[in-house]
């Protein structure tokens, strides 16, 4: 059994707290790839960054998401993941949401978190070159779109849930 929705978007978009309701809802697991690569690399993403590398990361994200995207669930992946081709191949046939957030938003939402390596100095201004990046990628892997700019995450969730 694969996962049943897979949650992807910028950081900030609200995928873990969206994630943990929607599973809530469904009566599913939740299941978060960043803190699964945290739990097994025995270190927190912030530190996998600092003394790994992005590199080995990515790798390990790779790995995971393959992996979990195979497993019941709510997934909810990392912000970067749909960077990989290995990832975007591996969500073909998932139901795959994408948390649409604008940059003014998700530096809201985040404000000033270190845990968050890729967007250390400038939030913002990371978040609106990561957008950019990103958006057409998405937008690729999505099979559901919902923006969720002054969204509750309650909302958000009654909106998946309408289209499940
Ligand atoms: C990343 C987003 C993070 C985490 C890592 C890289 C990215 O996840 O996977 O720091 O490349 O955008 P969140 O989207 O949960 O912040």
């Amino acid at each position: 059994m694969s996962a049943s929705v897979v949650l992807v978007g910028a950081p900030g978009s609200g995928k873990s707290t969206v994630g943990a309701l929607l599973a809530e809802r469904l009566d599913e697991p939740f299941v978060d790839v960043d803190a699964v690569i945290a739990e097994r690399a025995g270190k927190s993403i912030a530190d996998l960054f600092t003394t790994d590398g992005e590199a080995v990361f990515r790798a390990l994200e790779r790995a995971v998401t393959v992996e979990l995207l195979e497993q019941p669930g709510v997934l909810s992946l990392g912000g970067g993941a749909v960077t990989s081709e290995e990832i975007r191949t591996a969500l073909r046939g998932h139901r795959v949401v994408w948390l649409q957030v604008s940059a003014a938003s998700a530096t809201q939402r985040i404000g000033l978190n270190e845990a968050r390596p890729l967007l250390l100095g400038n939030v913002r201004g990371q978040l609106i070159r990561l957008l950019a990046e990103r958006a057409a990628l998405y937008a690729a892997v999505a099979t559901l779109t919902v923006d969720t700019d002054g969204q509750q995450p309650e909302a958000v969730v009654a909106t998946i849930v309408d289209a499940l």
